[in-house]
């Protein structure tokens, strides 16, 4: 078994231990490993050696061997997470438009959104490489999850948000963990810059999703939906964009366990983002010729986001996948998130994006009732309750 990261630009190969955000192309880094043909699935799910009954409280561990097989058990810093529930709700399938929907609520993961199946993997990474410090920028949920692990694990957290614009329960939750806060004046993309800059200068072990090992974890999320459906992909994923870490991982998962033979075809995706925070799909719109970075304003704080860090391995993610970029408007997002609440499951905002959008994709005819559909809500109605 070999895994390295590698430069999606360029190819340029990197030690799997090396601290490396960016490519000296400036390219993104993604993490490989060469699965020996022995270690795929072949026609039985449960055969399969990533499954480790060891590690199998975890959604994200038991997919080991996919995921971080140089882990050692004894270095894995786990709550345990994943293993989050499927749902159906006849009420809202007829909202949308579709006969067959799935919501995959990952605000069941430990800290409530699912940031934690890609924390568990940055930070036990840190853990391997015996970091003193880790920081991230966050529209809160980052900063929930990573403090949270970092606690667990005994490292230090650092946290840059933007001031006055995270959901009060995240920040409660970044602060009862322990996590010491940089508040700035500014957005998430001046967060964003600034953590680049302090962890570049200060040596910090930066777990925003531009880290590769969280896309690592966050493919579990589309490996256990694919499970929990018996292997049979659905005809759509959708997903609400921001930093657009997700979309990479559910993108690199679907190629993967595609050429591991798991699926026999591959899900479409669709992104949606808020109309006041939309670079992504202004891109899409363009062709993607390019990213034009937006002053972001939208009351989905999670998604309040102007220039994504992974906007190339997205871009790229789209293309392959023949996937679709929407946007909706806040008052849509309040008007989904209303209807996921009173079916009884509730969300937070960004997570209602994902409704919405599919509304708005179906009256376009861009999505056929007869498809199915699977949501991904991202985070709990705990972190957000209320839209005003
Ligand atoms: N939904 C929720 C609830 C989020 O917290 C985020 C991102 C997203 C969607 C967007 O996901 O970045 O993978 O496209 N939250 C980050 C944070 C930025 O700091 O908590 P993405």
């Amino acid at each position: 078994m070999l895994s390295y990261q590698i430069c999606i630009e360029c190819n340029q190969r990197y030690d799997l231990d090396d601290i490396i955000y960016y490519c000296g192309c400036s390219g993104l880094i993604e993490v490989k490993h060469e699965l020996d043909a022995s270690l795929r699935w072949h026609d039985k799910v449960s055969c399969h050696p990533g499954l480790d009954p060891g590690s199998s409280k975890s959604g994200v561990w038991r997919f080991h061997q996919a995921v971080l097989p140089i882990a050692k058990p004894e270095q894995i810093i786990s709550h345990p997470e994943g293993h989050t529930r499927l749902y159906q709700r006849d009420i809202l399938s007829k909202w949308a438009g579709v006969n067959e929907l799935y919501l995959k609520h990952e605000g069941e993961n430990p800290t409530g959104s699912f940031k934690d199946r890609g924390m568990t993997v940055a930070v036990t990474q840190a853990n391997r490489l015996g970091q003193k410090s880790l920081a991230c920028a966050s529209t809160g949920n980052t900063s929930a999850s990573l403090a949270a692990y970092g606690a667990q694990a005994g490292i230090k957290t650092l946290v840059f948000l933007p001031k006055g614009k995270v959901a009060p329960s995240k920040l409660g939750q970044a602060i009862a963990y322990g996590a010491e806060l940089k508040e700035i004046e500014g957005d998430f993309d001046a967060a964003m810059a600034q953590v680049l800059e302090a962890s570049k200068e200060q040596g910090l072990y930066l777990v925003n999703s531009i880290n590769p090992f969280r896309i690592e974890g966050q493919k579990t999320i589309m490996w256990e939906l694919f499970e929990q459906l018996d292997w049979q992909v659905p005809d759509w994923v959708i997903v609400p964009g921001g930093n657009l870490g997700n979309t990479s991982a559910f993108g690199k998962a679907i190629g993967e366990a595609f050429e591991a033979g798991w699926i026999k075809s591959k899900p479409r995706i669709a992104v949606i983002q808020a109309e006041g925070a939309n670079p992504f799909y202004q891109s899409f719109k363009q062709g993607f010729k390019d990213l034009k970075p937006v002053k972001a304003n939208t009351r989905a704080t999670a998604i309040n986001i102007g220039q994504p860090v992974n906007y190339s391995k997205a871009k790229r993610i789209i293309k392959a996948l023949n996937g679709l970029v929407e946007e909706v408007s806040d008052a849509q997002i309040k008007e989904a998130k209303a209807q996921i609440d009173q079916s009884g499951i509730g969300c937070e905002p960004a997570s209602a994006a994902t409704l919405a959008g599919l509304k708005k994709l179906v009256l376009a005819k861009e999505i056929k009732a007869k498809e199915s559909v699977a949501l991904i809500l991202t985070g709990n109605i705990l972190k957000d309750p209320v839209m005003d």
